[in-house]
């Protein structure tokens, strides 16, 4: 999967995709993230990217100019899937959608800032509207490094055996079981007996019934 991301403050991003998962996944060639800072895109020498509301209101608006620059350059050199902008009035990102979104090539996302970008950009280019949740960030940078996150560990390959995302919490629709890891004892608090058993059919259908308990208690709603 390649992702290119737009951006007015790339900086911002570069420390989620220098670490862990996403790290492998780039060095592993799974995933492939390209930055693009918008100001590289202006065609002015004040590298403006931003300007005042038509009709007044605080807060300033990303251009269009720019953005559909950097945005037909990079179509003129590749077909994308999707172009996604960032935006907390955008559809509320859930493991569906990730999982839907994982299965594509090449995706542009475009993260906003100040007030947003100018409504042309959305009708122009943009194809999928993202939210990370109901609150406001100073900008779509963050919200962009945790829908990465959560596309890039899906791709095929990026994770081992082990750590399958199929055994995340939501991929079956419910919560994970609670883990435990040496000491069996700490403190008087011990680790469930039957982990600890080397029965592996009955280590699942505890996880399972663990799985069911906490979802009912923490997350109801899951359970439609
Ligand atoms: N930009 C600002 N707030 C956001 C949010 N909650 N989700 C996605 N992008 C955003």
């Amino acid at each position: 999967m390649r992702i290119d991301i737009i951006s007015v403050v790339p900086e911002l991003m570069h420390s989620p995709f220098a670490g862990s998962i996403m790290k492998r996944a780039q060095e592993a060639g799974l995933a492939e993230v390209h930055f693009h800072n918008l100001r590289d895109y202006t065609t002015n020498t004040y590298k403006q990217v931003d300007d005042y509301p038509y009709g007044g209101g605080a807060g300033m608006v990303l251009m269009v100019a720019p953005i559909d620059k950097c945005i037909s350059q990079l179509k003129a050199e590749r077909e994308y899937d999707a172009v996604i902008y960032m935006t907390p009035d955008g559809d509320v990102l859930n493991q569906g959608m990730a999982n839907a979104l994982s299965l594509f090539q090449n995706i542009i996302v475009l993260c906003g800032h100040y007030k947003g970008v100018d409504q042309r950009v959305r009708d122009m280019f943009v194809t999928h509207e993202i939210s990370i949740g109901d609150y406001v960030l100073s900008g779509g940078e963050l919200a962009a490094a945790v829908l990465c996150d959560s596309l890039i560990r899906l791709i095929p390959g990026v994770l081992g055996n082990e750590t399958s995302a199929l055994t995340d919490s939501f991929q079956d629709g419910l919560l994970a079981p609670p883990v435990y890891t040496r000491p069996a004892d700490y403190k008087g608090h011990s680790v469930p007996d039957i982990l600890t058993s080397g029965n592996t059919p009955k280590v699942e259908t505890w996880r399972e019934e663990q799985a069911l308990k906490i979802t009912k208690q923490k997350r109801p709603d899951l359970l439609g």
